[in-house]
C-alpha cells in the first residue's frame, strides 16, 4: 500500500472532523500467550487502515489545522539494546520518514505532550470501550485540564465515536484496496486448490490445514482466521478447528480457510469428497446449496439491500430441502417459520476487508442498507445434517456443506473475487482427479 493512500484517508477523515477537534486511536498491544512468549502480533485494522504501522504501543493523533503539522504519531523509541533483542523500530525518525508522519515523540511522553494538544479542543473523536486502560488515561487528562478550567482554559465538551466514522470509510474498497483482496483471493484459490489435489483417505485433518500453512507462507502471508477443516460430521459444526481426525473414505471435508495480504482478507469455503467422487446423497444436498450459492450472489447489485442475497438463500435452500424431503409443507410456510434453521442456521454472509467479518453497518436506521460499487461481501450458504438428526434418513447425516465466495458489488452488477476456484461438483471432481 502505497504511502499517498493512507494520507488520503487521513485527509478525509480530517476534512470530516472539521476545526478545533482532535482524533485520537491507540495501537494494538501486545498479548501474552504464555510465561514471556506473546502471540504474533497483528495490528489493530482501524490503526493500520489510517497508518499502515505495525508495531504495538503507539497512538494515532490528528488534530486539522494544527500549525507543527496535523498528523502526529507516538510511538516507540529507538533502543539499540531491545532492538537487539526483539526486532527494529521505526523511532521518531521512522515515523516521520517512512510512515509520512508530521510530527512524531516517543509513546512514554504521552503524559506529557498529550493533554496540551486536548486543550482548547471542542470535539475529541475517540473509540470509547476498546481500550480499557487507555480510556482511563484519557479521561484522566481530561480531569486534568478541568482542574484547570478556573484559569480560563476551555475543556473539550463532547466525544464522536470515531469508529462510527471509519467504519463507513473502510466499507467502501479503493482500488489499491481492491488490488490486495484480488492478490489475496488468489492466493488463497491456489491453497484451497492445493488441498483438493492432495486430500486422500487415511491423511488426517491437520495435514490438509498444513498445505494452507505451506501454500500461504511461501506467499509471505499469514492466516485471516484459524482454518476449519472438517472431514465428514466435523463439516457440521460451524467454527470446527481442532483439525484432529483421520479423513474417511467416503465423507466429505468442508474447509474454510483464508489468508490475508497487508490486512486484507479473503475467506473462501469449498466442500469436496475425500476419495475425490460425491456419493448421490452427497451430489443432491451439495447441489441444493451450490442453486442458493447462485441465487443468493445473483442479488449482489446495486441498489439492491444487504439482505437480499440471504432471502434468495434462503428460498432456494427451503424450497430444494422439500425436494429432498428434508422438510416437509409449504414453501412460504417453512420460510415465514424459519424451518430451515434446523438445517441452514447462520447468515448468507458478510463484509469483507481488513476484518474478515468487516466493520460497517449492516442496517441504516431500521432499513437494510442498499449495496453501493466497492463493497465486498461473502456469499456463503451451507445445509448442515449432523448424525442422530431426528427423522432424519441416514443417507443425508454427517453431510456439512457450504460454499463460499468473495463477492465484489461492482457498477451493474458483482464480480467473484475468487471465481478462479472450481464451485460446480463436476469442475472439483475433474481437479481432484487431475
Ligand atoms: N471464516 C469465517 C466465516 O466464514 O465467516
Ligand atoms: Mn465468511
Ligand atoms: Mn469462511
Amino acid at each position: 500500500m502505497k504511502p499517498a493512500e493512507f494520507k488520503r484517508r487521513r485527509s478525509q477523515l480530517m476534512k470530516m472532523m472539521g476545526r478545533n477537534t482532535i482524533a485520537i486511536l491507540p495501537s494494538a498491544s501486545e498479548i501474552i500467550r504464555n510465561q514471556d512468549v506473546h502471540f504474533p502480533f497483528r495490528q489493530h485494522s482501524d490503526f493500520l487502515y489510517l497508518t499502515g504501522f505495525k508495531e504495538p504501543d503507539a497512538v494515532l493523533v490528528l488534530v486539522p489545522g494544527r500549525k507543527h503539522g496535523e498528523y502526529i504519531l507516538f510511538c516507540r523509541e529507538k533502543d539499540p539494546e531491545q532492538e537487539t533483542w526483539n526486532g527494529r523500530r521505526a523511532g521518531q525518525e521512522g515515523a516521520i520518514e517512512t510512515y509520512g508522519a508530521d510530527d512524531s515523540f516517543p509513546i512514554d511522553d504521552i503524559d506529557d505532550i498529550l493533554p496540551g494538544m486536548l486543550e482548547g479542543k471542542d470535539s475529541i473523536y475517540y473509540t470509547i470501550g476498546n481500550y480499557p486502560d487507555f480510556d482511563k488515561r484519557l479521561i484522566g487528562w481530561i480531569n486534568h485540564i478541568k482542574a484547570q478550567a478556573r484559569s480560563g482554559v476551555h475543556v473539550p465538551s463532547e466525544f464522536v465515536a470515531l469508529d462510527y466514522i471509519l467504519h463507513d470509510m473502510r466499507l467502501y474498497k479503493s482500488r489499491e484496496e481492491l488490488r490486495l483482496m484480488r492478490k489475496a483471493a488468489a492466493i488463497n484459490v491456489r491453497a484451497h486448490q492445493r488441498a483438493m489435489q492432495l486430500c486422500a483417505p487415511g491423511k488426517h485433518e491437520y495435514e490438509i490445514a498444513a498445505e494452507f500453512d505451506h501454500e500461504y507462507r511461501r506467499n509471505n502471508v499469514d492466516h485471516a482466521y484459524p482454518a476449519i477443516v472438517g472431514g465428514g460430521g466435523n463439516g457440521c459444526i460451524l467454527h470446527y478447528t481442532d483439525n484432529q481426525d483421520q479423513l474417511q473414505d467416503g465423507d466429505l471435508l468442508l474447509i474454510d480457510a483464508g489468508c490475508e495480504v497487508e490486512g486484507y482478507a479473503s475467506d473462501i469455503t469449498r466442500t469436496f469428497p475425500i476419495n475425490g467422487r460425491y456419493t448421490p446423497a452427497q451430489r443432491e444436498v451439495y447441489d441444493v446449496v451450490l442453486a442458493a450459492h447462485q441465487a443468493a450472489i445473483k442479488k449482489v447489485k446495486p441498489g439492491n439491500h444487504w439482505n437480499d442475497p440471504h432471502n434468495a438463500a434462503v428460498r432456494s435452500i427451503t424450497r430444494g430441502l422439500i425436494e429432498l424431503k428434508l422438510l416437509k409443507g409449504n414453501l412460504n410456510k417453512l420460510i415465514k417459520d424459519q424451518a430451515y434453521r434446523r438445517f441452514y442456521m447462520h447468515r448468507t454472509g458478510h463484509w469483507l476487508g481488513l476484518d474478515v467479518h468487516d466493520v460497517g453497518d449492516y442496517k441504516v436506521g431500521d432499513q437494510w442498507r442498499l449495496l453501493e460499487p466497492g463493497m465486498v461481501m461473502t456469499i456463503e450458504p451451507g445445509i448442515y445434517i449432523p448424525a442422530g438428526s431426528r427423522g432424519v434418513r441416514r443417507k443425508w447425516w454427517d453431510i456439512g456443506i457450504r460454499i463460499e465466495d468473495d463477492v465484489l458489488v461492482t457498477r451493474d452488477g458483482y464480480e467473484i473475487l475468487t471465481d478462479a476456484l472450481p464451485r460446480k461438483a463436476q469442475e472439483i471432481e475433474n481437479l481432484m482427479a487431475s
